[in-house]
This record gives C-alpha cells, structure tokens and sequence, in this order.
C-alpha cells in the first residue's frame, strides 16, 4: 500500500535538493509524494534557519501540522509522523523536541540517510528521535543510486557546509565543516543525471568553489578541474555552479569562465557588503577593492559575464557612509540580478552578540528599499541591453500560455518564447523583443528550427 509523503521546504536550494533526495530515500518504503498534508501518513519540515524569525515560523508550522493530524485521526485515518528536518532542526533539535513534544523525529542535513532507520525506530515506539550529530561517515555513502535528480536543468550537490564563520551566519553551525565529494561520485552521478535526460547541471555547496574532492589518483582536485572533466561528458549543454565565496574564486577557475564553452556566463558571488570596515566585522577577510579586482579580472576573461551577488544591510555599526559604500560597490560592478537582506540576529553567530551596535529596524527597512531600488534599476536596464539580440535558449517547460515555452538564457534569465512543445529540452536561438524586470520575450529565430541541441 503506498503511503503518503508530505514536504514542506524552506531556504535555499540545498534544502531543496535535500527534500528531494528524502523523497527518493523513502520510495523504496512505499512513499510517494502529495503535496498537501491533509492525508499525509508522514509530514517533514524540512527547515531554514539562515533569515529572521526561522524558529517561531517552524513552530507555528508545526502546530498547523499537529491539527492536520488531530483530524486525520479522528477520521480514522491513521496516524502521521512529523518530522523536523534541515538547519533549525540542527540548531535547535533540544528545544524542538521539548516545545514540541508531539513531534516524533528531528534530524539534521547530515542524517537524512538513516530516515529508514529512523521511522522503524518510531514505529517500534521508542518516543521523539533526535538526530543531529555529525556523523563521521559522510551521508552521501548511504544514498541509493537512483537518489538523482533527472530534470533538464537538475542541482548535483558536489560539496556541503563551511569553514568560513562569517560573523552573521548560521551555515559553520548547522552544515558543520567543509566536505566535498569525490570527483568519481560526482562524475558517476552526472552521467545518471544525463542519462535521464538532464542536459544542465548546477553544481551545489555553500561555499562551492572551495571545492576539493578526492579523485581517482588520491589527489585534491579543484572545482575548476571538476568542472573540466564534467565538460567532457557526452550530452551535457550547460554547467553553473553556486553559491562562491570571494576568496576561493582562483585564477585557474577564473579562466574557466574563458576556456569552458559549456560552463556558463554567469557567477552567483556574493559581496555582502561595501565598506571595508563592515566587511572585516563580517569576518569576509577581502575588501571592497579585492572585490573589484576580481570582477575587473572576470571580466577580462568573459566580457559577457552576468553578476549576481548578495547583500545585508543594517549589520551592526553600519553607517550611513558604510551604506553608501555598498551603493557604490554595487554601481561600480553593475549586477544583472541580485539578492539583498536585512540583517537579522541569528542565535549563537557572533554578530548577534554585538547588541550595542545592532541598527534599527526602520533604518534597515528605509537602506533596504534604497539598495533594492539600484538593484532592480540595475537588471532593468540589463535586461533592456538584450532587446534585438538572438540568445540560445534552454527550453525547459510549458509556459501558462497557450503554446508558450519558458526557458533560460545563459545569464540566468527567464526567456519567455512561442514554441512548440517538442523543443522541450532543446537549445534554441531566440531575438528577443523584450526585456522585462524578471524576464525576457523573445521570437524563435526561424533558422534554429534544425538547431536540436
Ligand atoms: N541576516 C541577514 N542575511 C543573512 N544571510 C545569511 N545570514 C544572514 C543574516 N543573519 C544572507 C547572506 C547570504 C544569504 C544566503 O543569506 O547574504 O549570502
Ligand atoms: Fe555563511 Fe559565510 Fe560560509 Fe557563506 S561563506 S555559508 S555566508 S559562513
């Protein structure tokens, strides 16, 4: 009898990738996904904790779930076991379990692996699991092979947690130490993924370019030396690879960017901030200048590359003039999209400590919509720069409209297109008509009708 498997995923695209490879764990046990958890026989929160109030929204959350279960029962649906996973699980396992005694597992990113484990043990009524230590064994060890994601555009996570300790993050906590996977396992899995149709891989870990797995000559290899090998495999159209730290961006994966016609133009790079003196605080151990001469070097290798970056603003003893200085930053690299945020304590980080400091909420929200302004202004006008120009473009699934495809440029840009649904999976060059504050329009270049990728 198939069992029914709720999800609930917040935060970034680990968790997303996570709750996949949870699904993929707990088929073999009879479950299959619905995407509500209404009659759901197990419910996991698969948990954020980087941004604000992480903990009172997994709560709440938790409480909706313990009524869903209170009526389920009643109707004599049977019981439904709640589970806690991801990064508050991590950090605030202990508290979970005594807030919320009626949860019956909570475990961290490192022990999806034993949920097999786990439920038996539930089922055999041992009380609340708690699972959040970091094993020695790395998780990926236990994942069955068919665990991959399969999609067009699929996410390989090729590296997890860091070793950085920027002074606002939770990640060092709950990710633990850098760990990357070896350069077999990820190759092996790049050629499932492919075999099952994925013709873009997004190579995932917190800190991706410290990459340094193992590979078959017992040798550290680089992530520019992974993403090499992975060019060379059969059928593949696209690399990308998020989310990089500043310090790990080397010169040899700098001439990636020249030399690997599939890897595309596009890095994700965060800055955080502008002012030498907010960066120290935040532990980034580069300046601004540092910043730009990476980008200025980028650049020198890939003129089209696309920039996207994150940004907190309101960190504690930010200034009006450390403020300005992120302007600046962001006027003197021109990003094509970006993510910003206002910085919010996390518990035990060491920024949330410095309370004397800590900016208020109304000046945080009033720089917030300053530095989006620029931002959108920004990818306005980067998007605008596209009108006229032909873009080869992936398309990847049926748009809302009617015979409408929606794909994705090479800068990372939605591009919506008239197509038909056969070219699904194909790169086709595309002039676009208009560029859009999210989005492009384009026309299917009649000549790319023979162009199947
Ligand atoms: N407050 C605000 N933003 C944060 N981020 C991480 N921690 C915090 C925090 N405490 C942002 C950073 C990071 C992104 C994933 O989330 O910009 O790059
Ligand atoms: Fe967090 Fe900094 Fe590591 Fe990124 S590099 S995960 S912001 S500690």
């Amino acid at each position: 009898m198939t069992k029914k498997l709720y999800i609930s995923t917040y935060g970034c695209q680990m968790n997303v990738y996570d709750s996949a490879r949870m699904a993929d764990i707990l088929s073999p046990l009879g479950y299959s996904l619905t995407p509500t958890p209404d009659h759901a026989d197990m419910a996991i929160l698969n948990t954020c904790h980087i941004r604000e109030k992480a903990s009172e929204k997994t709560f709440s959350e938790l409480g909706r779930l313990r009524n869903k279960r209170r009526v389920k029962m009643e109707a004599g649906g049977g019981e439904m076991t709640i589970a806690v996973a991801g990064c508050v699980a991590q950090a605030e396992g202990a508290e979970i379990m005594k807030r919320a005694p009626y949860v019956n597992m909570v475990f961290g990113p490192q022990s999806y692996h034993k949920l097999p484990e786990m439920l038996a043990e539930a089922a055999r009524g041992s009380g609340q699991i708690l699972e959040t230590d970091f094993p020695v064994e790395p998780k990926f060890d236990h994942l069955p092979d068919e665990a991959i994601d399969t999609n067009l555009s699929a996410f390989l996570t090729v590296q997890e947690g860091c070793d950085k300790f920027c002074a606002f993050c939770v990640v060092p906590y709950t990710r633990g130490a850098e760990f990357s996977r070896s350069t077999t396992e990820i190759i092996n899995e790049a050629k499932r993924m492919i075999a099952g149709g994925t013709r873009e891989i997004t190579l995932l870990g917190q800190n991706v370019n410290a990459y340094h797995g193992l590979g078959t000559d017992d040798q550290s290899h680089s992530l520019a030396e992974l993403i090499s090998q992975l060019s060379e495999l059969d059928g593949l159209e696209r690399l990308r690879y998020t989310t990089s730290h500043p310090l790990e961006m080397t010169e040899e994966l700098c001439q990636a960017h020249r030399d690997i016609d599939i890897l595309m133009p596009y890095l994700h790079l965060p800055v955080q901030a502008g002012s030498d003196k907010i960066l120290e605080a935040m532990n980034r151990r580069h300046t601004g200048d540092e910043y730009r001469r990476i980008i200025e070097k980028l650049r020198t290798y890939r003129p089209d590359l696309a920039l996207s970056g994150d940004f907190i603003v309101g960190f504690p003893g930010e200034t009006e003039q450390d403020f300005e200085d992120t302007m600046q930053l962001i006027r003197d690299v021109n990003y094509a999209q970006a993510y910003s945020f206002k910085y919010s304590p996390r518990p035990g980080t060491p920024a949330a400590a410095q309370e004397a400091q800590m900016i208020p909420e109304e000046v945080k929200s009033e720089r917030l919509a300053r530095l989006q302004a620029l931002l959108n202004e920004q990818q306005l006008a980067y998007n605008r720069s596209f009108e006229g120009k032909t873009v080869p473009v992936l398309l990847e699934r049926e748009g809302k409209r009617e015979g409408q495809l929606i794909g994705r440029s090479p800068y990372m840009q939605s591009v919506y297109v008239q197509s038909p649904t056969h070219r699904i999976g194909r790169v086709a060059d595309v002039i676009i008509d208009e560029g859009n504050a999210n989005s492009l329009r384009g026309t299917l270049k009649s000549s790319s009708s023979e162009n199947a990728a």
